[in-house]
C-alpha cells in the first residue's frame, strides 16, 4: 500500500512539500497550528506568492472541483499521527530575538505535540534548518515521548528549495540528503522520493550531524560567493573597475562558475542571513568559533552594501541631504518572483533614505502588501510609472523582469530628473543612457 504522508508546518517549505508529495501520488495530510493558514489552504489558496504553487495545490486539495483529493489539512496532531507513515517536520527556525542563535521553539513544539500520539511504527523526517546536534536530541525526545518507543524513528532530510523556484526545486531536487540511522529509514525515504530518484537525482546518505551541516554549509557557501563578489565591487569602486565584467571573466573558469556572482545590494530573505548567524552561534557553542569567524566578515560585507547604496543615492542627488528629494524605489522583496520582504535589502535601503528625510515611493509587483505591513510610513505607488512620477532619482533594488522591460523613454517623460541607480546590476545601461538617463550601478564606476 502507498505510504501516507503528513507535513507539519505549512509555510513556504511545508505548503510546497505537501503539494509536491500529493503530486508524486501520495495521500497527504498537512498540519498547521495557525487556523487562518489552514482555512486558506483548504480553499486552495496559498498564503504567499510562489509561482506555480497555487495551481499545484488546487490540483490536489480535497473538495476542489477536479482535484485528485489527495491533499487535506488539519490542526489536530492526533489525526496526523494516526494518518501518517512518514511525518515531515517543516516548521520555521527563525533567528532568536536579540541573538544570533536559531530559535528552535517551533521545531521543539512540533515534536512535543506529535510524539505522544505516535502509537505505531512511524518515520519522522526533519526538514527544517537546525543547528548541528538537534537531530540527535530530537531522536531521544521521540523515543521518550512516543508510546511506540523505538518503533518511531527519526531521519534528517534538509531542503534546498529556493523561493521563486520552490515547486520545481521540490519536484526535481538537485540532490536528496538523507541523514539516517537505519536501513528501514533509508528504505522509506527512497520510497518517498522514488520519482526524483528514478530521474537520476543523487541520494546522499549521511549521519545526522552531516545532514544538518550540509544545509548550513550550502547556505554559507552561497552567502560567501555573494559577499565575495560584493567585496570585489567595493574594490572596483575604489580602483575604477567594472565588477560585472570581472564576474563574467572569472566565471568562465568552471571551478568558479558564473552563478551567484551578481554584485549589488546583497543578500536578504528568511534564510541566508539568519543561517550564517545561527551557524556562527552554534560553532561557538561547540568551541569551533574560529572556523567560522570569516562568516562575520561575509555578514558585514553584505550589510555594508545597503549603506553604500544609500550613499550612492545621496551622491547622485548632489551629495548633501535627502530633504526635499523624491526617490522612486523599484522593488521591495528580497528577490524577484517572491512576495517575501523578510530582511529585504531593497526595503532596508528605502527605509534608510526615508528616515533621513527623503520622500520615498516604492513599487513592487508582488510585495506591496507585505512591504506596507512592515514599513507603513513609506510611500507606495500602484505602478512603476506612478512611483517614478516626479522622482529626482530612480533606484532599481529588486531585479524583477517587469523592471527590465520598462521603457526608459516613457519613464523619462514623468521623472523630474533622469537619474537611475541600479542596485542589482540588472538593467541595460546602454538602453537607459540612449533615453537620456544618467545610469550608475554598484561596482561599475567605469561602465
Ligand atoms: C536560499 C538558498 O539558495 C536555497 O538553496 C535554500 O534552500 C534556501 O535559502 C533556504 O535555506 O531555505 P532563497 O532564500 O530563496 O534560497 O534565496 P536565494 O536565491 O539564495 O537568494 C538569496 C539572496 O541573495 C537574495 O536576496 C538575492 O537577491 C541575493 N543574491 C543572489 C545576490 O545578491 N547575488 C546573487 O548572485 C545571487
Amino acid at each position: 500500500m502507498a505510504l501516507k504522508i503528513t507535513v507539519i508546518g505549512t509555510g513556504y517549505l511545508g505548503a510546497t512539500h505537501a503539494a509536491a508529495m500529493a503530486e508524486l501520488g501520495f495521500e497527504v495530510l498537512g498540519l498547521d497550528v495557525v487556523p487562518e493558514k489552514i482555512e486558506m489552504l483548504q480553499r486552495g489558496e496559498v498564503p504567499m506568492y510562489e509561482p506555480g504553487l497555487e495551481e499545484l495545490l488546487r490540483k490536489h486539495v480535497a473538495g476542489i472541483e477536479g482535484s485528485s483529493g489527495r491533499l487535506r489539512f488539519t490542526m489536530d496532531f492526533a489525526e496526523a499521527a494516526a494518518f501518517g507513515d512518514v511525518h515531515f517536520v517543516c516548521v520555521n527556525t527563525p533567528q532568536k530575538h536579540g541573538e544570533y542563535a536559531c530559535d528552535m521553539s517551533y521545531v521543539d513544539a512540533a515534536f512535543a505535540s506529535l510524539a505522544p500520539h505516535l502509537t505505531g511504527p512511524a518515520l519522522v523526517v526533519g526538514k527544517s534548518t537546525v543547528p548541528v546536534g538537534s537531530a540527535d536530541r530530537l531522536a531521544r525526545t521521540l523515543t521518550e515521548l512516543a508510546p511506540a518507543g523505538e518503533e518511531v524513528e527519526l531521519a534528517w532530510n534538509p531542503e534546498f528549495l529556493r523561493e521563486g523556484f520552490a515547486v520545481q526545486d521540490t519536484l526535481h531536487p538537485d540532490r536528496i540528503v538523507a541523514g539516517i540511522r537505519s536501513e528501514r529509514a533509508e528504505k522509506l525515504l527512497r520510497e518517498v522520493y522514488a520519482t526524483p530518484l528514478s530521474e537520476g537525482t543523487p541520494f546522499v546518505v549521511t549521519d545526522f550531524p552531516t545532514a544538518e551541516l550540509v544545509k548550513t554549509a550550502a547556505n554559507s557557501f552561497l552567502a560567501t560567493k555573494i559577499s565575495f563578489i560584493n567585496a570585489m565591487a567595493e574594490v572596483c569602486e575604489a580602483g575604477g573597475g567594472d565588477v560585472v565584467k570581472l564576474a563574467e571573466a572569472i566565471g568562465h573558469d568552471d571551478r568558479i562558475g558564473k552563478k551567484f556572482l551578481r554584485a549589488g545590494i546583497g543578500f536578504g530573505g528568511g534564510c541566508l542571513p539568519k543561517d550564517i548567524r545561527a551557524f556562527m552561534a552554534r560553532a561557538g557553542e561547540l568551541g569551533a568559533d574560529q572556523a567560522l569567524t570569516f562568516l562575520r566578515e561575509i555578514d558585514s560585507i553584505n550589510m555594508r552594501r545597503r549603506g553604500q547604496m544609500v550613499e550612492m543615492t545621496r551622491e547622485a542627488l548632489g551629495g548633501s541631504s535627502f530633504l526635499g528629494k523624491r526617490i522612486a524605489v523599484l522593488g521591495a522583496t528580497f528577490k524577484p518572483d517572491s512576495d517575501d520582504v523578510r530582511d529585504s535589502p531593497a526595503l532596508n535601503v528605502a527605509g534608510q533614505i526615508h528616515l533621513q528625510g527623503g520622500q520615498v515611493t516604492v513599487y513592487d509587483p508582488k510585495g506591496m502588501e507585505n512591504a506596507r505591513r512592515l514599513f507603513p510610513t513609506l510611500g507606495y505607488a500602484e505602478t512603476a510609472v506612478d512611483a517614478v512620477r516626479g522622482a529626482h532619482a530612480v533606484l532599481h533594488l529588486t531585479e524583477w523582469r517587469e523592471f527590465r522591460e520598462l521603457d526608459p523613454a516613457a519613464l523619462g517623460e514623468v521623472a523630474t530628473d533622469r537619474v537611475v541607480l541600479d542596485g542589482r546590476n540588472a538593467l541595460d545601461p546602454a538602453v537607459w543612457r540612449a533615453a537620456g538617463w544618467t545610469y550608475r550601478a554598484m561596482g561599475r564606476p567605469t561602465a
